[in-house]
């Protein structure tokens, strides 16, 4: 790539990230004397009044999961009434306490704790991330003190979320990344080989992140139970719709605590479970597990400290406004959601499939992955940017992705996205030249000598983020 390409993409990122100029208040140090409520008021009212229109229309793939006005102002209202809480005193707010409990409680019921003999325990956490790394956490402190594994490894196919990396980086473990097969989930035969005496735990996700597509769970974790290892199903996508869409009759496999070789599975609320962006649950078979994840010091000059999870004080605000979201819903509520979400999904599958130079990775149910054949993918995701719509690009293969929420179902929202990319198509077989957007990134990551060249423009972003 030449250095005007480069400095091209720079700039479309700066613009990206900073959008907004000088239209809006900008602090680098503390106003002499507090702005008064009303103009702090004003600027939110405004900024949120542009920046909830594309995912409102329903636009944009994934992010917000519901969009009815009325939910929103209920969980806001819900979070006002309980924006001082901190579940770290939970002498002093016991209600926070009370309502993580029951998220848990009902998590675990909707996956799979009644068909087990085994207790099946949890925590609440700040999203999938969270999850995922606490989880890692656990199985490696397991692994030193059941098997004496002082170098642990986890085993988890290329398509299991990037925070087991982060996971492995925080916590010193090593992950042993495995292809999928040729239908894009795990590949058994090959995870098994990978196996090596200091493996602690195996990895499926249900469904990942990319294409959507559940692994299979059911064979993953029979070897790891045959070995004694741990198996963590990351639902953290699926955890909230998979159990709904079974009961509606799509074939789902099996990938919760049915299974008696999966020891742990996440499962966000803050995705398909409608609640405000902040929580997630993590769930253990058994409470001796879930000890693995705990954190008490008791010789500590201020006094005697204990967290279930990686923050200290955190938002009991949020998951107050998450157990509002689980209750206020219900299952009736849940059922109906994932039914409109997977006729949706149906829609633009076959809507994608229309267009004979588009393939649907596999046959996913609400979370769609697709390539092209004859110009590069990163050609339409730009064209169909360029209409407003916000899809995510993926690399291995090079596809774009489609999460469909409630947005999504709204009338006209999917005919729009039909349409739309029917002349998105058109257009970039018209244009040869058609720019592929961010997509030369995308390029430079999936090259091994440029992965730091890619890393770098990645750390800038980061900078670019708190340039004020
Ligand atoms: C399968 C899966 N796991 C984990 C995560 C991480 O979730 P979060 O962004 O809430 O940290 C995601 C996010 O999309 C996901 O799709």
């Amino acid at each position: 790539m030449d250095t005007d390409a480069v400095a091209g993409m720079f700039e479309q990122v700066a613009r990206l990230l900073k959008p907004y100029g000088d239209d809006f208040p900008r602090y680098a140090r503390l106003p002499e004397t507090g702005a008064s409520r009303e103009a702090i008021l004003g600027a939110m009212e405004r900024l949120k009044a542009i920046e909830q229109e594309r995912w409102k229309q329903g636009l944009v793939s994934g992010t917000v999961y519901y969009r009815d006005q009325e939910h929103i102002d209920f969980l806001n209202r819900v979070y006002a009434l309980n924006s001082s809480s901190n579940p770290l005193h939970p002498d002093i707010w016991p209600s926070t306490t009370k309502f993580e409990a029951e998220i848990v409680a009902m998590t675990a019921g909707l996956l799979g704790a009644d068909r087990t003999q085994d207790e099946i325990v949890g925590t609440v956490t700040s999203g999938g991330t969270e999850s995922l790394l606490l989880a890692m956490k656990t199985y490696r402190d397991w692994g030193r003190d059941t098997k004496g594994i002082t170098a642990p490894e986890i085993v988890a196919p290329t398509t299991a979320h990037v925070a087991f990396d982060k996971a492995a980086d925080l916590f010193g473990l090593r992950l042993v990344r495995v292809p999928v097969g040729p239908d894009f989930r795990a590949d058994v035969a090959a995870m098994t080989a990978a196996m090596t005496p200091n493996t602690v735990a195996l990895v499926g996700s249900a469904p990942p992140y990319p294409h959507g597509l559940v692994d299979p769970i059911e064979e993953l974790s029979e070897v790891a139970r045959e070995r004694g290892l741990g198996f963590h199903t990351d639902a953290c996508m699926g955890g909230f719709i998979l159990p709904f869409a079974e009961k509606l009759g799509y074939s789902v496999p099996a990938f919760d605590f049915r299974l008696p070789g999966v020891t742990s599975v996440s499962a966000d609320t803050h995705k398909y479970g409608y609640a405000a962006k902040g929580t997630s649950v993590l769930l253990y078979r058994g409470a001796d597990l879930r000890r693995y994840q705990y954190f008490a010091a008791t010789d500590w000059p201020g006094g005697i400290y204990f967290s279930p999870t990686l923050a200290g004080s955190r938002p009991g605000g949020l998951s107050a406004a998450c157990w509002a979201a689980l209750v206020s819903i219900g299952e009736a509520g849940y059922l109906a959601a994932a039914k409109r979400i997977l006729e949706t999904a149906a829609y633009i599958k076959t809507a994608i499939r229309a267009n004979p130079e588009l393939e649907v990775i596999g046959d996913p149910l609400f979370l769609i992955a697709f390539r092209a054949h004859g110009f590069s993918i990163y050609q339409l995701v730009q064209a169909m940017a360029e209409r407003g719509w916000r899809l995510d690009g993926l690399l291995g293969p090079p596809a774009a992705h489609f999460c469909v929420t409630l947005a999504h179902t709204q009338p006209g929202v999917a005919e729009r996205f039909s349409q739309d990319l029917r002349a998105a198509v058109e257009y970039v077989r018209q244009h040869p030249d058609a720019s592929e957007g961010l997509g030369p990134l995308y390029g430079l990551g999936a090259s091994v000598e440029m992965r730091e060249v890619a890393q770098g423009m990645l750390f800038w972003c980061l900078d670019m983020l708190y340039q004020v």
